[in-house]
């Protein structure tokens, strides 16, 4: 199945407003109601109001398999870790900063009408890397930043991500852009 990444904010210009939310609006996310909510009602807004980029991952067929939302953000360097990975979080140069900027993976989800055979991880890594890869020539950045939960560690973990911190019921995780 041959996969597209399409920016929302083309989707927008392509079908305009109203069909774009519309589409949006049946996204379904049964065991993540934020990533949900998230696209049903608040990416557009964001997308407007310069406060992240969705983009849409669809098949041949332009259905929506999944999304993923990309922003900017800062990370705490965290207590307790060790002085090498302080280091290259914060890089030469910010030998006593505190907080990091970061890119932020904030939300990405497949869609429950989708399988894993048709859409995963690595697919929506592989496409989030690349626009990240693109914002880090222009503006630089050291790092990826995404939160999540306990179950979902592991996976972040077998695609490069470094488990940094736990606050709450979310595990903070970067990936080095190198
Ligand atoms: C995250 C996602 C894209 C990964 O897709 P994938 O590579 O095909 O992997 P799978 O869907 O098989 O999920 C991998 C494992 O994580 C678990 N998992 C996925 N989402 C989960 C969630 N929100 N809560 C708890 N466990 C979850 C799956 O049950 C599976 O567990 P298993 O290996 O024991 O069967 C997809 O699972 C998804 O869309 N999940 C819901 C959205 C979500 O939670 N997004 C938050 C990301 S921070």
């Amino acid at each position: 199945m041959r996969l597209e990444c399409t920016e929302l904010r083309e989707f927008i210009d392509l079908v305009g407003e109203d069909r774009a939310l519309q589409a949006l609006s049946s996204f379904s996310v049964k065991r993540n109601p934020d990533v949900e909510n998230f696209i049903r009602t608040n990416a557009v807004a964001y997308e407007k109001s310069d406060n992240a980029r969705t983009y849409l991952v669809t098949n041949e067929n332009d259905d929506i398999l999944g999304y993923f939302s990309l922003a900017l953000s800062v990370v705490d360097i965290p207590p307790g870790i060790s002085k090498a990975m302080m280091k290259k979080m914060r890089g030469f140069g910010r030998y006593s900063a505190d907080s990091v900027p970061c890119y932020l993976l904030g939300q990405l989800a497949r869609d429950d009408n989708a399988s894993h055979d048709d859409l995963m991880m690595r697919d929506f890594i592989d496409f989030a890397i690349e626009y990240i890869m693109a914002a880090k020539q222009y503006v630089g950045g050291r790092f990826l930043l995404i939160d999540c939960v306990d179950d979902l560690v592991e996976l972040y973990e077998k695609h490069d991500f470094i488990k940094i911190n736990k606050t709450g019921d979310l595990n903070q995780l970067i990936m080095f852009l190198e």
